[in-house]
């Protein structure tokens, strides 16, 4: 289901993008850009069809879910796609009781923090999620040689959400669990692993191009406790992938003191945040990974001009590296001008053409 040339047939034009051709460090006519949290957000387009349709069920609608992952890319002549979902989607789809509220983000109704809490688990079959294969399918068509980046939350973040019940800063309760029963700590990444593997399987099989796993809240983290309490789940589900020869993107936020742990757990491209350097970054992941990222999200609410002196930095800050992928270092901000990401992308491809 992926585009990796078949034994005697030419590569497709989706295989030969520039945004998957840098994923598997090889030459590329320009450095790909695309951006976390592309899809809705800032468009006015996005806002209008969205209008008294909630996020969990806009998800659910094929037709939806295709027009919303395009406007980006038909806007912003982005180099890549991000299929338009939310990390919590598979778990309300195995009938954990969450919604997403507007301004707050996954809320869910009955947290996870004994061992009777973990029956709420169940394994995701792609039946439960058919509605994830049918957009995928309506997607490929329209994207042409767009490649889709098809994506799940990672076991630590969504267990972040199942065990606080909501958004957190300080995620007490999460590392009271991970500290004070590391048993059944393990055994809930452990399910959460089979699950985020499900689901990234069925986006595969149903035609993306590349994955990433969102470990957005690891960074709260630090690295022994990383390796030993998080990193076997993440890898688990990065081996659950391997065989499709996709790509495999990694990212958290604050995550510098974690990038090497993050690369080894079986990413192919490392995403960074813009706290780190992008050459530094390199050195912390080592040879043989792309990265991905790093400008400061914030940085768009600056002049033109500021905008453009912040990108060299990335982008001389890449120089060197063997892949690189333009992307922010994390989610664009909800007020951002559309234009200000526009000009951003035209101004990356015309400064990295080679
Ligand atoms: O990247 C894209 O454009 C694809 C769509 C996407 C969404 N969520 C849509 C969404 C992706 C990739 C996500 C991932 C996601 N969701 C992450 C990892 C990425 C990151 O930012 O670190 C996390 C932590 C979540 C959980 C979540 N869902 C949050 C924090 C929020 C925002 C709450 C808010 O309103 O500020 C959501 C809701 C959400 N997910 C919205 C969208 C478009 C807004 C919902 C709305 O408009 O009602």
């Amino acid at each position: 289901a992926n585009d990796r040339p078949a034994a005697g047939q030419p590569p497709t034009a989706t295989y030969e993008s520039a945004f998957l051709k840098a994923c598997r460090r090889e030459p590329v006519p320009h450095t790909p850009v695309w951006f976390m949290r592309q899809a809705g957000r800032s468009l006015p387009e996005y806002l209008k069809v969205r209008e008294g349709i909630p996020m969990l069920e806009s998800c659910m609608r094929p037709e939806l879910v295709t027009e919303i992952t395009l406007q980006p890319v038909r806007r912003h002549n982005v180099d890549a796609a991000i299929y338009f979902s939310d990390i919590v989607v598979p778990l309300k789809a195995i009938g954990i009781d969450l919604d997403i509220k507007p301004g707050v983000g996954p809320v869910v109704e009955n947290p996870i923090r004994t061992r009777a809490d973990l029956a709420q688990l169940r394994d995701l079959t792609p039946d439960d999620v058919s509605y994830v294969t049918e957009a995928i399918k309506l997607l490929t068509a329209e994207l042409g040689s767009t490649p889709l980046i098809g994506f799940a939350g990672a076991p630590f973040t969504l267990a972040s959400y199942l065990v606080e019940g909501g958004p957190s800063k300080n995620h007490e309760h999460t590392k009271a669990l991970m500290y004070g029963d590391p048993q059944l700590w393990a055994d809930l990444l452990d399910r959460l692993a089979e699950i985020t593997s499900a689901f990234l399987k069925v986006q595969i099989d149903a035609g993306a191009s590349a994955v990433q796993l969102f470990d957005s809240w690891v960074g709260a983290l630090a690295p022994a406790d990383y390796r030993r309490s998080v990193m076997p789940a993440s890898t688990k589900v990065f081996e659950s992938v391997a065989g499709y020869g996709v790509p495999r993107i990694h990212f958290g936020v604050g995550t510098g003191e974690l990038l090497g742990l993050m690369g080894e757990a079986g990413a192919d491209v490392v995403g960074v945040d813009w706290r780190v350097p992008l050459d530094e970054a390199a050195r912390r992941v080592g040879p043989g990974k792309a990265l991905q990222g790093n400008l400061d999200p914030a940085v768009l609410f600056s002049s033109t001009e500021a905008v453009e002196t912040k990108t060299r930095e990335v982008l001389d800050a890449a120089a060197g590296l063997e892949g690189h992928v333009f992307n922010l270092g994390h989610g664009v901000l909800p007020t951002t001008d559309p234009d200000a990401l526009t000009r951003l992308v035209e101004y990356v491809h015309e400064r990295t053409a080679r």
